[in-house]
């Protein structure tokens, strides 16, 4: 529908907010993007040593995930928006975080973003997947590696959890699905520090 496409575009534009940019700005930091891996995220902003920033970072680039899904979730249904458009927006929002048209399509790599979208899909669906991250990250303190792990995770949490805890849509598992192969390929440089043993550990300021 119309309104399905008008939704999914915005959702696509509140992904291009980059977060990692506007929050490092107006706080009178240095542009992530100049710094560390120079990647516009959360992981990035920590490097310049303030950690607000980068929780502050962590959670708006989240809740730009998790608000467009929440809201076709909340009103949509009365306006025809169904499964369908919840695939789409949370989708979009991720691509939005990945290629922002507010900059230049130079965007992250889109794990909170991801998170945001689990979470508005499924609470527990979230839960699960953000329990993989924080496991991986406290053993062995790679923001990266507790990324991928999660994201590899995440499409099979949400088919295992279908039977149980919501209903399954093939659309949105497929969203799901595109999110985490996306979220992989754009930590290909990650991979290959992971593999060198060069990867930079969670708070560390080591340039990578
Ligand atoms: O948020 C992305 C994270 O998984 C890796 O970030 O800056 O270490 O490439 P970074």
């Amino acid at each position: 529908t119309v309104l399905s496409i008008i939704v999914t575009i915005a959702a696509y534009l509140v992904g291009s907010l980059s977060f990692a940019v506007i929050v490092s700005k107006l706080m009178g930091l240095n542009d992530p993007r100049t710094y560390g891996s120079g990647n516009p995220g959360a992981t990035n902003v920590l490097r310049s040593g303030s950690k607000a920033a980068a929780i502050l970072t962590l959670l708006l680039d989240a809740v730009k995930g998790w608000l467009p899904v929440a809201l076709v979730h909340w009103f949509g249904g009365p306006h025809g928006l169904e499964e369908g458009t919840i695939a789409a927006v949370g989708l979009a929002a991720f691509l939005g975080h990945l290629w922002p048209v507010f900059f230049k399509f130079k965007g992250g790599k889109g794990v909170a973003t991801a998170a945001g979208v689990l979470i508005g899909i499924s609470g527990w669906l979230g839960l699960a997947t953000l329990a993989s991250w924080l496991i991986i990250a406290v053993f062995f303190r790679y923001s990266s590696l507790a990324s991928l792990v999660a994201a590899v995770f995440a499409p099979f949490f949400y088919v295992l959890g279908g039977g149980v805890a919501w209903v399954m849509d093939a659309r949105i598992g497929v969203s799901i699905a595109i999110m985490s192969g996306l979220l992989v390929w754009r930590h290909k440089e990650n991979i290959g520090r992971l593999l060198a043993g060069k990867e930079s550990k969670i708070g560390s300021k080591k340039k990578v």
